[in-house]
């Protein structure tokens, strides 16, 4: 058997529809995973779910949901629960970015923390009993953002280091359990993640690209090899690791 296999697992991705997320659910269904995507456009995840269908002939499962309402949130487990029976993987991928500053009071801070971090924490916690019986695995779409400061992304910077934690947080309380949790922080990558944002994409990405050591972004297969990576029995070695793909931006 391939090691790097996913056949017979069930990996629940969110963020499925686009950028990262969606290139990370093609490629766990390209290894024979069963995969669930969820996210807000069904439009998007049903293109994406074309696309893992293709690849091995495995209907994924798709779950409409919004991330900040918590209903939704609890549907994604019992909808996953009751299609494929177990959760093999959990790769909390969705996020947003807000461009904003402390006197713009509150209202960014709310929407980016119940969407990069409440709705992790509740997902995890409805899916941690079935990845003890699988001996499962978390993987924590986190950001460079976590480690260092960008100009008005204050907000989008605290949820990710938040996250940091809550994933070495799992590690430690899931280890003895036989469960790993692992994060893993891009830099720049592109996706259409600054024009969900309202951001000027063009210039950003420029600069982004002139700032790392490797003088380029990454692209989406980049961070989903390295999410395969954790998720497979080749990472089973790994916890609590927050591991960079950043083409050197963070040392720059
Ligand atoms: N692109 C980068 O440069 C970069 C760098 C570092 C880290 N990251 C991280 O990578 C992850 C994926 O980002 P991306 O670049 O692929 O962005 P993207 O293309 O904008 O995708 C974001 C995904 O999150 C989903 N999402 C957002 N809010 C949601 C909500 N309330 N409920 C359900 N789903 C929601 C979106 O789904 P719907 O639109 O269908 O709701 C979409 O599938 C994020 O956590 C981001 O912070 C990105």
């Amino acid at each position: 058997m391939n090691i790097m296999d996913f056949k017979n697992k069930v990996v629940i991705i969110t963020g499925g529809s686009s950028g990262i997320g969606a290139e990370t659910a093609i490629q766990f269904a390209k290894l024979s995973a069963k995969v669930v995507i969820v996210g807000r456009n069904e439009e998007k995840l049903k293109k994406v779910a074309e696309q893992c269908e293709e690849a091995q002939g495995i209907k994924s499962l798709i779950v409409k949901a919004d991330l900040t309402n918590d209903s939704e949130v609890k549907n994604i487990m019992e909808e996953t629960v009751k299609h494929f029976g177990q959760i093999d993987v959990l790769v909390n991928n969705a996020g947003i970015v807000a461009h904003t500053e402390i006197q713009n009071g509150v209202d960014d801070f709310d929407r980016v923390f119940s969407t990069n971090l409440r709705s992790v924490y509740l997902l995890t916690s409805l899916a941690v009993p079935h990845l003890i019986k699988t001996k499962g695995n978390i993987v924590n779409i986190s950001s460079v953002a976590g480690q260092k400061l960008f100009p008005n992304l204050t907000v989008y910077c605290m949820s990710k280091a938040a996250l940091d934690v809550f994933t070495k947080g799992l590690a430690k309380e899931l280890a003895p359990s036989g469960v790993r949790a692992n994060g893993v922080s891009p830099g720049p990558v592109k996706t259409d993640i600054l024009v969900h944002a309202g951001l000027d994409e063009a210039a950003i990405m420029k600069n982004w690209e002139k700032s790392s050591l490797l003088g380029k972004i990454c692209v989406s297969r980049d961070i989903a090899d390295m999410v395969l990576y954790l998720a497979s029995d080749k990472g089973n070695s790994i916890t609590g690791s927050i591991n960079v793909i950043d083409n050197g931006r963070l040392l720059a």
